[in-house]
């Protein structure tokens, strides 16, 4: 299958915006996608229906808890789990305080942690936090600006030893676009008897996610970064989510995911979970949804290839560009961090904003990884999406040329 551009634009009401009477470019795909048609209809179709909370004796209750299944299904196939792995909440963040709280009350007085100075601070204050609250020192593995902004495996090990009791670290970089070998952290980190806990709000709207195959303890994800609503996402480990005990209200359920999953859920937003990880399975064939998700983004990562090709062979041309990360498309995905001499990155957002093309400047909580690059105030960031054009990429190069 390839990917008929057409279409999927015709699915994103929102990309069809006139601004400055143009249609806007929506770069924003790290900051947040653009919301499905299909998933808009989900929702409002939950909404129109009149859903009542779960675990009550009338029918509007026992859909509700059919909506809350379906999309628990939806995500395990987008995770590669089981659905009784799947927690939902507000978002990763606040999902993540959770954990880091929760799994805090496991570690030992001589413990460690680690993380990575790739990360958003989602995945870095969270546990900086939670490490402070039991007394756990806390150590940073390093990544290599000179090396594309990857993560440095020998700090990594450096910073490794058999007190560590988890390392938490970033799937693809929401700065510079990195994408780090999964698999082998966890490898790295287990074979140090740590837990791992990765971040791929950043990866998944680009890439497939196997925790089986990368044997991660925990996994994080938004799914306003796929095509959905806000509401965030974590896969645990099934012996973990029920062994680690969580925050919570003495009446809710103690079963697992349930116990993980404090309050009233959006449940609105899983109908629309549902429906999003159904529109990226649309992009794939295959006998089985997750098959189809697997086959989709293959489809997925070949277009956006094309896409980072032009934007990279673009940026090449403008010696004044200084691009912060992968120069290739390899191990990194359609998200660019770019500097231009002597010209603010607030100033180049507001251009571009201007005519039309939505992208970042500042940190975008990547705080870390601006503190490493001696960029405290930040750089612009540019990412793109499956839905846009190879014309979109052209217009923000020609955008970016008018301001060096
Ligand atoms: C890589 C990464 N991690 C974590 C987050 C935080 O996600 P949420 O907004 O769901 O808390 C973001 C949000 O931009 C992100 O890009």
């Amino acid at each position: 299958m390839t990917i008929d551009i057409g279409q999927v634009r015709a699915g994103f009401p929102a990309l069809q915006r006139q601004v400055g009477g143009r249609t806007a470019a929506y770069l924003d795909g790290p900051g947040g996608t653009q919301v499905h048609e299909s998933v808009i209809a989900a929702m409002n179709g939950f909404m129109e229906r009149g859903g009542a909370n779960v675990h009550g004796p009338f029918v509007t209750s026992a859909e509700t808890e059919a909506v809350v299944e379906g999309a628990r299904a939806a995500v395990a196939d987008l995770f590669g789990s089981d659905p009784d792995e799947v927690v939902f909440g507000q978002n990763m963040t606040s999902l993540t305080y959770a954990m880091s709280r929760a799994l805090a009350r496991t570690w030992g007085r001589d413990a460690n942690i680690v993380v990575t100075r790739l990360e958003h601070d989602a995945n870095v204050a969270t546990w900086l936090q939670a490490a402070a609250s039991v007394g756990v020192e806390v150590r940073f593995a390093d990544f290599d600006p000179a090396d594309g902004c990857s993560l440095d495996l020998t700090s990594l090990a450096a910073a490794l030893d058999e007190n560590t009791a988890l390392v938490a670290f970033t799937h693809a970089s929401n700065a510079t676009g990195t994408i780090t070998p999964v698999k082998r952290i966890v490898d790295m980190a287990h074979a140090a008897g740590a837990l791992t806990y990765v971040d791929a709000v950043h990866h998944a709207p680009h890439g497939i996610i196997d925790v089986g195959e990368s044997g991660t303890d925990f996994l994080a994800c938004s799914a306003y970064k796929w095509f959905g609503p806000h509401v965030g996402v974590v896969y645990g480990r099934r012996e973990l989510l029920a062994s680690v005990t969580p925050f919570k209200l003495r009446p809710s359920p103690d079963t697992s995911p349930d116990r993980w999953e404090t309050g009233t859920q959006s449940f609105e937003s899983l109908a629309g979970v549902t429906a999003a990880v159904d529109y990226i399975a649309s992009h794939g064939t295959g006998a089985t949804r997750r098959d189809q998700l697997v086959d989709a983004f293959a489809t997925i990562g070949e277009y956006e290839t094309t896409i980072s090709d032009r934007f990279l062979a673009g940026l090449a041309e403008m010696p004044s560009v200084t691009l912060y990360g992968k120069p290739e498309t390899r191990e990194r995905t359609p998200t660019f961090a770019i500097d231009l001499d002597g010209v603010e990155p607030g100033f180049v957002a507001e251009r571009l904003g201007e005519q039309g093309i939505f992208v970042w400047s500042g940190n975008y909580y990547a705080y870390e990884v601006m503190q490493r690059l001696g960029k405290p105030d930040g750089l612009v960031r540019i990412g793109f999406i499956h839905y846009n054009t190879l014309e979109e990429v052209d217009r923000t190069l020609a955008a970016i040329e008018a301001l060096t």
